[in-house]
């Protein structure tokens, strides 16, 4: 692990840009490619069996057509589905971040798919903040935000004086910025491109239901919920991920503050899922050997369920029992709109998105592993603060000890390389 985090803050000074092991893959990408294998340009992930059948038996085109089996997919999703000429793919990850990360671990690896030219769209539902976003919308996300990567206390067992059970690694305080990083916490996306597809996606009649209506009108009496009480639209907005499937007012305003604070207060906290840090990180680290183009992320999540309660309703309600009538729409808009991005993909591929589209914005993980310099706060999270090393010195149990050596090395290494600590 530590030895991991050194060589990830070396190949951000990109003093050592490419590690040895990049070889081997990169031969067999180049051998992959000269047996004529599939190169999709449009691959949508999905996580589970609903997201992934409303894409079947559509009259666009038939994803059905062609099955792929590859070692290391999810023992419920074991094939990768694709189109007759292989231009459109689909592969289902399974939920959480395990079965993401392993199934695109899989396939950006497989030698029966060169994806070094292919846009992704993560396709999934997601838990929804009625203070931005309500039922059946559909977000496009910039942030993706593994906002449970923290120390965590039943809230019970803290002090008066704490807001909430989460705190940053090595903080004492959840208002902090993390001083200890795994590198997957904070993912940004090409801006450029998530704007063209709330464009293409904005053309989308999306569906809804009576039920959602009825549920989204009792927000209304809450002023800070005049998005949720609304009806559903296309918009950009962050998304959380988070193993744990939270719920209620206290966590879900905590994830907001973790989400804002990560990002150096340009994040939004929208929607919350359990994938989609883990899908990036695959993606990027695939770019990294050139196997992938993370620049051609997509992460649209349509909202099926809120993640705290209107007024008169309680916390355990809203999750377990009221029917909020959100999932049937959402998942029907995962298509409706998302069609819409795919089309526009491939309508305009020769004059614009085979190039690719340039991002304006930082687009990478934390750690600059594809080069650049994050807009959202780098050091606070790359390097262990001087305060804090003073401060934390030999203190606090085994394992924040250790965390704090780790945290001396790579301050000592980034000192060596001349980044001001
Ligand atoms: C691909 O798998 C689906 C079930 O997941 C099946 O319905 C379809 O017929 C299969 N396609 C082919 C070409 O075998
Ligand atoms: C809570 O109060 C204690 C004691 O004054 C202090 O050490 C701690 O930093 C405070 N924590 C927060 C989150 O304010
Ligand atoms: C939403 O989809 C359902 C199920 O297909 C359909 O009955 C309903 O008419 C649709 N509503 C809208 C507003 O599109
Ligand atoms: C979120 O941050 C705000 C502003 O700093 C603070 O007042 C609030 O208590 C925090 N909420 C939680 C749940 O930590
Ligand atoms: C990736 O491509 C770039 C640009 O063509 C090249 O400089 C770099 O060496 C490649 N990296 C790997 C790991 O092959
Ligand atoms: C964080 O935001 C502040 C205020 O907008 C800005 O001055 C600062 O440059 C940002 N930090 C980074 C690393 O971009």
């Amino acid at each position: 692990m530590w030895s991991l985090k050194l060589s990830n803050l070396l190949a951000a000074t990109a003093l050592i840009p490419f590690l040895s092991t990049a070889t081997p893959l990169v031969e067999r990408n180049a051998v992959s490619r000269r047996d004529g294998v599939i190169a999709p340009k449009f691959v949508i992930v999905s996580m589970f069996e609903p997201e992934a059948a409303v894409w079947w038996g559509i009259d666009e085109f038939d994803l059905l057509a062609q099955n792929i089996t590859l070692p290391g997919l999810s023992p419920l999703f074991p094939e990768v589905h694709c189109t007759a000429n292989g231009e459109i793919c689909q592969v289902v990850t399974g939920e959480s971040e395990i079965n993401a990360a392993s199934t695109m671990s899989a396939f950006v690896l497989s030698p029966k798919f060169d994806l070094t030219k292919s846009y992704f769209m993560v396709a999934g539902i997601a838990g929804v903040n009625p203070k931005v976003a309500t039922l059946a919308s559909v977000t496009f996300a910039r942030y993706a935000v593994q906002v449970a990567l923290q120390y965590e206390f039943d809230y019970r067992d803290l002090p008066d004086n704490y807001t909430t059970g989460y705190i940053p690694y090595n903080t004492d305080n959840p208002a902090d910025c993390p001083e200890e990083a795994y590198g997957t916490e904070v993912f940004e996306t090409n801006l450029a491109l998530r704007d063209i597809a709330i464009d293409l996606a904005s053309s989308a009649a999306l569906n809804d239901t009576a039920t959602a209506q009825a549920y989204r009108a009792k927000y209304a009496p809450e002023a800070a919920y005049t998005a949720g009480s609304q009806g559903p639209s296309v918009l950009g907005c962050d998304v959380a991920t988070s193993d744990v499937y939270y719920s209620g007012t206290h966590l879900s305003e905590a994830f907001e503050n973790t989400t804002r604070i990560w990002t150096n207060g340009s994040g939004v906290y929208c929607t919350t899922a359990q994938e989609d840090n883990a899908s990036l990180e695959v993606i990027l680290r695939a770019t990294r050997m050139n196997l992938t183009d993370y620049n051609r992320v997509i992460v649209m999540r349509t909202a099926s369920d809120f993640d705290r309660p209107p007024p008169g309703i309680s916390e355990i309600q809203n999750l377990l029992f009221v029917d909020q009538g959100g999932f049937p729409p959402a998942i029907k808009n995962i298509y409706l709109a998302g069609i819409k991005v795919v089309q526009g993909v491939l309508d305009g591929w020769d004059s614009t998105f085979e190039k690719g589209i340039t991002p304006t914005n930082y687009v990478g993980d934390i750690f600059a592993t594809l080069g650049g310099t994050p807009d959202f706060g780098q050091k606070s999270f790359l390097i262990t603060k001087k305060r804090a090393l003073a401060a934390a010195n030999e203190q606090g149990n085994l394992r924040m000890r250790r965390a704090m050596h780790s945290a001396k090395r790579r301050a000592a290494a980034a000192e060596a390389l001349g980044i001001e600590v």
